[in-house]
């Protein structure tokens, strides 16, 4: 394992400042579960930053000991004052085409003397992110971050696993809008782009929380951290949802030919649908396996695809 600062059961608590990790976006889901295993470690001290007033699940992570700071992306003295004293900002901040907000964050945080830098990435890879036009924000936020002159990482993750929960009676923790993707268990169906043999990752929205925070403890970071939760096919997935079932899916194959014909087919302000079909042409391409970094530099254990179909869909 990568070496990493003393954890609070080597260390007594007293002789070691806490490091002051603020959180931007946390409404929508993953910015959630990020605070969430932060808070459990109790060498973080942990500010959200959104633009909600409050809600429920900002109150349980205030009870749990978060500081809530509303601020107003508009405004360079809102953000830089909330990121005074702060030395790591996690943004998990994306707006399919607006860039500005997630360059204030990134303005303000040079502003206000923070350390290090995670934007807003949690994706498959740089590659894919190129040939993604909602995600063109991101790759021109990480040239910015690049002469940023702070210490920063893109955070990769594959796809969100819990997707695969997506109309199961089994109650969901988190707050991600669920939708089947490729997969659809309760429908027992699959579309599976290219030859359901290509590799891509997996990772629940809980274990990128874990992840996160163990990276945040680590010494150095490099410019990419990818993490796992499993590194597998479409083809192996299915094999195991009728497992868990017991019942055959109805499986069917789109090439890459068809989904570019496809996108000549979709309306340019069908931004989404536009966007899930080129996705669907990275994964056929390999750009949706990512290189677990943090899989091995953190002893985090986190869920594969058997356990979470299993949770979800197992009698
Ligand atoms: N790999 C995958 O499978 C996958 C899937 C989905 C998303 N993602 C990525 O994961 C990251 C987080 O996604 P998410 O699902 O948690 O939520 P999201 O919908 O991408 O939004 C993240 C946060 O952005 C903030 N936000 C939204 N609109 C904003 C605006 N106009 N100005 C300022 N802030 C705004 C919200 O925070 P507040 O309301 O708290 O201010 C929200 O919690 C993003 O980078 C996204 O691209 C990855």
């Amino acid at each position: 394992m990568i070496s990493s600062i003393p954890s609070a059961t080597t260390c007594p608590p007293r002789m070691q400042p806490k490091m002051n990790v603020a959180i931007a976006g946390v409404s929508n889901g993953l910015g959630h579960w990020i605070a969430l295993a932060l808070l459990s470690n109790p060498r973080f001290s942990v500010t959200l930053l959104t633009r909600t007033k409050s809600n429920d699940a900002l109150e349980s992570l205030i009870t749990k000991g978060a500081i809530l700071k509303v601020v107003d992306y508009g405004s360079s003295t809102s953000l830089a004052g909330a990121l005074s004293g702060i030395h790591t900002v996690i943004s998990t901040v994306w707006i399919h085409n607006n860039i500005v907000p997630m360059r204030s964050l990134l303005q303000a945080a040079v502003a206000a003397g923070v350390k290090r830098f995670a934007p807003s990435e949690f994706s498959f890879s740089a590659a894919a992110n190129v040939d993604l036009i909602p995600y063109h924000v991101k790759v021109e936020l990480w040239k910015e971050v690049q002469k940023s002159g702070l210490e920063y990482t893109a955070f990769r993750n594959g796809l969100f696993m819990d997707y695969m929960a997506a109309g199961s009676s089994v109650p969901y923790p988190g707050l991600l809008t669920l939708h089947p993707y490729i997969l659809d268990v309760k429908a027992r169906r699959a579309e599976i782009p290219g030859t359901g043999d290509e590799r891509m990752s997996f990772t629940t929205q809980e274990d990128v929380g874990r992840f996160v925070a163990a990276a945040v403890a680590l010494d150095k970071w490099p410019e990419e951290m990818g993490m796992e939760g499993e590194t597998t096919t479409w083809n192996r997935i299915v094999e195991e949802a009728e497992k868990v079932v017991g019942e055959r899916f109805t499986v069917s194959y789109v090439s890459r030919e068809q989904l570019k014909e496809r996108l000549k087919d979709i309306p340019e302000d069908n931004w989404m649908g536009r966007f899930v079909t080129a996705g669907n042409l990275a994964i056929i391409d390999g750009k949706a396996a990512v290189i677990p970094y943090l899989n091995e530099a953190t002893d985090v254990k986190p869920t594969n695809v058997s356990t979470f179909l299993n949770k979800y869909w197992g009698s």
